[in-house]
């Protein structure tokens, strides 16, 4: 779909793209990652011919993008800079609307589309519509930025460093929302970004790049797998075992059948249930999580009642999308040995064990022939006690309810 052969950006004696050979199948993304100043914005910049190759081509779709039409151009690609560039005396809507408004829109479709694509970027319509640039912070500016890209539903997206400038929560949120469009729409996108943990997550292929060379052009795994060099293992950095379980969604992997009760069960029923599993979840009708239940805490002679804990699924749950990685830093975070899977209504669909992210671990270390580390196996044992569910690593404080 995208194809660049022996492209090379020369500025008098900087070498900004050294002759790059990269091609990007439809429906594909590709991440360019590399070191600030190792060419990748003037590489998308060439793309969508906003400056020109001192030599080489680039072919856009079996067309050389030399030699396409501004209208074409407009129509194939969507571009977010890496600096937003949005219009200042234009509002919010009619910066998203930018292209469709050259493509000859009418002025119910275009407000339309500004709102779908405001609600997609987690941004309220309402609110944010007549806004002006200088009235917005970067990361919402930011994401007027994609949504602007987005505008026009082009096949192709360009995308530089979309998410830099947005917190780790709605930048997580984005990635996720990215991942879910492109499982839809099928995009080509070249997408610049500096994090690798945003690569390793949204790539079909990962193109590493240093003094606008291409050094490495690979899988997520492969690249985790079989760096090709010292500056591709230095870049992906020591901790390759915890990136790979990025690619991993929870839902992969998750136990549907978690020990549950309903809340409105009366206490019989709930020892029952606890007396095979030291920790229970419990569930509303509808089959919400509200919270759980301590066994340990019972041993102690406490009450059913003074046993529960109440749960906030925003804290004490992730969901199915979420990645493998999360579920576990989310697990360390709050001392738990497992922990719980729910669906955007609260509803519990399964859980996720420290046991089964050890697993996902060792499959890929397997996958690479490697042994897992001596200390996570130790751990491991630990964590096949029959205590196995929702068990708190700080366990020791939980005998008793006094
Ligand atoms: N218009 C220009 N004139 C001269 N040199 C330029 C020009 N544009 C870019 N360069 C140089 O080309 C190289 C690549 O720049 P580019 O903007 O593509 O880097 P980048 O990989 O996008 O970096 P960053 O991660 O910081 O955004 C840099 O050394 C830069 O200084
Ligand atoms: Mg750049």
């Amino acid at each position: 779909m995208i194809h660049l052969d022996g492209v090379t950006k020369r500025y008098g004696d900087t070498v900004a793209v050294d002759d790059l050979t990269l091609d990007v199948a439809e429906g594909e993304v590709c991440v360019l990652i590399g070191p600030s100043g190792c060419g990748k914005t003037t590489t998308l910049r060439m793309i969508n011919r906003l400056i020109t190759p001192t030599s080489g081509r680039i072919m856009i779709n079996g067309q050389d993008a030399s030699e396409l039409k501004a209208e074409e151009l407009r129509r194939s690609l969507g571009y977010a800079i890496q600096s937003v560039g949005l219009f200042p005396h234009l509002d919010v809507a009619a910066n998203i609307a930018v292209v469709p408004r050259l493509l000859g829109w009418d002025k119910p479709r275009l407000r339309g589309r500004a709102r779908e694509l405001l609600e997609l970027v987690g941004l309220e319509p309402e609110q944010y519509m007549g806004k002006y640039p200088r009235q917005l912070s970067g990361g919402e500016a930011q994401r007027i930025g994609v949504a602007r890209a987005l505008a026009a539903d082009p096949p192709v997206l360009l995308m530089d460093e979309p998410f830099g400038a947005v917190d780790p929560l709605n930048r997580g949120r984005l990635q996720g929302e990215f991942a879910r469009i492109q499982r839809d729409l099928h995009k080509t996108v070249v997408f610049v970004t500096h994090d690798i943990d945003e690569a390793i997550r949204l790539a079909d292929r990962i193109a590493i790049m240093r003094d606008g060379r291409l050094v490495q052009y690979d899988t997520p795994e492969t690249i985790l797998d079989n760096p090709v060099d010292h500056f591709v293992r230095d870049f992906v950095g020591s901790d390759r075992a915890l990136k790979r379980l990025v690619r991993v969604p929870v839902r992969d992997v998750m136990d549907t059948a978690p020990p549950v009760a309903r809340r409105s069960a009366g206490a019989k029923e709930m020892l029952a249930e606890v007396g095979r599993t030291r920790f229970v979840y419990l569930v509303d009708e509808q089959g919400r999580l509200t919270g759980w239940l301590d066994r340990a805490q019972l041993k102690g002679g406490c009450t059913v009642e003074d046993a529960l804990s109440d749960a906030d699924p925003a804290q004490v749950a992730v969901r199915p999308d979420a990645s493998l990685k999360e579920a576990l830093s989310r697990m360390l975070g709050l001392g738990f040995r497992s922990i719980a899977v729910v669906e955007s209504d609260g509803r519990l669909v399964g859980q996720v064990t420290l046991g089964s992210v050890e697993g996902a671990m060792t499959e890929s270390d397997e996958h690479q022939g490697a042994r897992p580390a001596e200390h996570m196996a130790e751990y491991s044992a630990e964590d096949t006690s029959d205590d196995s569910v929702l068990e708190s690593i700080a366990s020791d404080d939980q005998g008793d309810c006094t």
